[in-house]
């Protein structure tokens, strides 16, 4: 019997899966397999991995309000100042999308943050994703500098933010 794959934790014999999901998941914004190790390495609590092989990943960690990380760059380390959980990547492989498995990653996301007390997730929207996000309780947030900041992430990028009061059910 075949079940459907599920979301588990990322280890580091996922890396090759998840830099090739993410290849054909965001062409215009490569990041290096290395960019990838340092967050695992980083918040292992907050990389999960879809399947085995993976088909799926989600990628985020503690960062600081209204900042954005750069792309393909270290972080060098979680700042000690880190007031939300910033989701960097959630990316399907293509023949695994579509079957609310990406929002169940969400929600488990959502869950977890909030057991741990922060207060929310944060993150930037592209590939004209900003509909899902809704859907999850996303909210755009725009100021000068944060559109400042997501120039170099092309015209439909969106900072949005997910306050935790309220969450859905999970599954
Ligand atoms: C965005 C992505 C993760 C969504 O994966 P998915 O498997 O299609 O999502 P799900 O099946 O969990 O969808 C959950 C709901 O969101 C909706 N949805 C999914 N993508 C959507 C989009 N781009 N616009 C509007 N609604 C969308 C689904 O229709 C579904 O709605 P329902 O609950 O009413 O049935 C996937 O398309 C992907 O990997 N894209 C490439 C990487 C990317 O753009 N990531 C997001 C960048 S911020």
């Amino acid at each position: 019997m075949t079940t459907a794959p599920d979301w588990r934790r990322m280890t580091e014999a996922d890396l090759d899966a998840v830099v090739e999901v993410a290849r054909v998941s965001f062409p215009d914004h490569p990041e290096d397999r290395e960019v990838f190790a340092e967050r695992l390495g980083l918040y292992p609590d907050g990389c999960l991995a879809l399947g085995e092989p993976a088909q799926g990943y989600l990628v985020a960690y503690p960062w600081r309000a209204d900042q954005i990380p750069p792309l393909n760059t270290r972080l060098g380390a979680i700042p000690a100042d880190a007031d939300l959980i910033y989701l960097h990547d959630l990316a399907l492989a293509p023949e695994a999308r579509g079957g609310g498995r990406a929002a169940r990653a969400v929600v488990r996301l959502l869950h977890e943050v909030a057991a741990a007390r922060w207060p929310a997730v944060a993150l930037v929207a592209v590939n004209e994703a900003a509909p899902f996000w809704r859907k999850l309780g996303f909210q755009e947030r725009e100021t000068p500098a944060i559109r400042d900041k997501l120039k170099s992430y092309g015209p439909d990028a969106r900072y949005m933010v997910r306050r935790l009061q309220r969450l859905p059910e999970e599954d």
